[in-house]
């Protein structure tokens, strides 16, 4: 790690998994404690659940707002946010829907799998912002229909425009630090692999192993905090 210094370097990506908010108390998805060992994904976060129990399905993404809201962005974070400042070429691409990364005041932010504070209107196409409280603001459009989560769930499609979005930031990258990802939900998981076949140098920082840990130049084993901590401390 003595070479490293991330000013040599001029377009980086965070790439941001559940683990980054997992010090701030956010559950990860996988592993001890993770969210799909406690709940069915297949009653809770798909559209024929949805359809079958709509005020089921909005109590348990309440939930996760109340949850996430009890929660602050960790130094990390702000570590991240302020490479960001620095340099102008910086972006964040994350599979997180629990917008740690712009309570951080992050703003070049993509969200890869949406936002839970923001609901869509099937019927209408419609996207409205509910940001402020636990309990949405409203759970039907004014047309009649039921409100969604704005969240891409497990069989549904992600938006065309910010998967392309990624792919060309990624491509043009030539530092791809990824932060706390199982990386086995697709396309994500092919991120990193397309980083290293642009030629970035790509980082990842997980305390454990994962599937794609052998394509990384470097591996840091340690929390997202003290991980980012350690490696921005090498380059200031
Ligand atoms: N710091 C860094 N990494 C951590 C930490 C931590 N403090 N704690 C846990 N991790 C790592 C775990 O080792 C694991 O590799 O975070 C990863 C979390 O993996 P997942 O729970 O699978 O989360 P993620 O990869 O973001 O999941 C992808 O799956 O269900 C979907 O849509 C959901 O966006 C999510 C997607």
């Amino acid at each position: 790690m003595k070479s490293f210094n991330y000013k040599e370097y001029r377009r980086i990506i965070f790439f941001t998994g559940a683990g980054m908010s997992a010090e701030s108390g956010i559950p990860t998805y996988r592993g001890k404690g993770g969210i799909w060992n406690e709940y069915n994904w297949e009653d809770f976060a798909c559209q024929s659940a949805f359809d079958l129990n709509p005020e089921k399905v909005l109590e348990f993404h309440e939930l996760r707002r109340i949850e996430a809201l009890k929660c602050s962005p960790h130094p990390g974070y702000h570590l991240i946010r302020k490479i960001e400042k620095e340099k102008s070429n910086t972006y964040i691409i994350t599979q997180n829907i629990d917008g740690m990364h712009q309570r951080a005041d992050s703003k070049n932010v993509l969200e890869l799998h949406g936002s839970l504070w923001r609901m869509r209107c099937q019927n209408e196409s419609l996207i409205l912002e509910d940001k402020l409280t636990g309990s949405y603001s409203k759970k039907k459009c004014q047309c009649g229909f039921w409100l969604r989560p704005d969240i891409i769930w497990f069989q549904d499609m992600l938006n065309d425009n910010i998967v392309s979005l990624a792919n060309n930031l990624i491509n043009k990258s030539d530092l791809f630090i990824s932060i706390g990802t199982s990386a086995v939900v697709w396309p994500a998981a092919g991120f990193p692999k397309l980083a290293k076949k642009s030629g970035a140098f790509c980082i990842e920082i997980n305390p454990e192993e994962t599937d794609l840990s052998y394509i990384y130049n470097k591996t840091i084993r340690m929390r997202a905090s003290e991980g980012l901590n350690t490696l921005f401390s090498l380059g200031s």
